[in-house]
């Protein structure tokens, strides 16, 4: 199923402007990533695409048709995984699961608990109370849960805060493999770029309720450059005249300073990272790191907000 994100703006009661004007697409059966910090309007957007609040202004296609023209219909279609669990912890995983399945109503024909049961996997735990089970196995299970009615596009909303990297590999695994054995279009948002750029088709970058960049991971790093440097300075005074002497290096395509951190992009940073200690070190100023790396969505995003992005929670 594609998706229209149409100038959609929300205003929370007595709250600012959530979401300003944000507009995207995403095409049948790709991933889509929607990236941003806290309190960028990430949730908030996943909860007007899948009808659970009403936006202030604009509206949203699927498959061409308007969401409130039908929103009972076109919501039967999707599968959302909210922020927060939404599983009952008192039950076993196998209970829930069957919960799930009893509040669709589905016919015995359509019932499918079994193939989600092998699906998510959890072994003997199936039958333990969900209480006891990691974060990592509670994610999979309210996977599990959203995937009984067969939807066509699962919302997810952050499924891998907080949980460890092995765990939050193990769920980026899983959701591929659902969209590419079972054709379901994912929407996802997320804290973790990196991962991100490895899972997603394409990615909007939210920053403050407005989308600042959109594009395929690789696109949007090859629009900041190739490669980047990073020096860091003693102190601000340090960082001051590295500033004023490499103002007019012709080489430096971009230049972001956060404190007293600068990230330059520049064409060959191998070669241009000894030639600029060594002017830098030339005169007097001093330097308390210095590496060269490849452009990540990371930079990216500082390139579009002028911020560093970071795990705030
Ligand atoms: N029910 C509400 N009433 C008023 N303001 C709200 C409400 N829910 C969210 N907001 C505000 O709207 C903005 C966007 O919130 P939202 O939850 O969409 O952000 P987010 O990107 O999902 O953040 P996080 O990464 O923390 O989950 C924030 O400023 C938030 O404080
Ligand atoms: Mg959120």
């Amino acid at each position: 199923m594609a998706v229209k994100v149409e100038n959609i703006s929300k205003r929370y009661k007595k709250g600012k402007l959530a979401l300003d004007n944000i507009s995207f697409n995403v095409d049948d059966g790709e991933v889509f990533g929607l990236l941003g910090p806290n309190g960028a309007g990430k949730s908030t957007t996943m909860k007007i695409m899948t009808t659970i609040l009403k936006p202030t202004d604009g509206r949203i296609l699927v498959n061409e048709e308007d969401l409130q023209s039908n929103p009972q219909r076109i919501r039967s279609k999707f599968g959302y995984i909210a922020q927060d669990n939404s599983l009952d912890e008192q039950l076993t995983g196998r209970e829930n699961i069957l919960l799930q399945s009893r509040l669709y109503h589905l016919k015995q024909s359509e019932d499918r608990t079994d193939e989600i049961l092998n699906l998510i996997d959890l072994g003997e735990d199936i039958d333990i109370p969900v209480s006891k089970y990691s974060g990592g196995m509670k994610k999979r299970l309210e996977i599990g849960c959203a995937l009984i009615s067969r939807p066509e596009i699962l919302f997810l909303d952050e499924p891998t805060l907080g949980l460890d990297i092995e765990a939050r590999m193990d769920i980026w695994n899983y959701i591929r493999m659902l969209n590419k054995s079972y054709n379901v279009t994912v929407i996802v948002t997320t804290h973790y770029l990196e991962e991100a750029d490895v899972i997603c088709d394409k990615i909007a970058i939210i920053d403050s309720g407005k989308i600042v960049a959109i594009g395929s991971p690789n696109v949007l790093k090859k629009k900041v450059g190739k490669e980047k440097i990073e020096i860091t300075f003693e102190s601000l005074d340090d960082k001051d005249k590295a500033d004023s002497f490499l103002k007019d290096a012709g080489y430096v395509e971009n230049k972001q300073i956060i404190d007293n951190t600068m990230v330059l992009i520049v064409d060959d940073a191998e070669s241009r990272m000894f030639e600029i200690y060594d002017i830098l070190r030339g005169k007097g100023i001093r330097m308390t790191g210095l590496t060269n790396k490849k452009v990540s969505l990371d930079d990216v995003y500082l390139y579009y907000t002028g911020q560093r992005f970071e795990i705030q929670k």
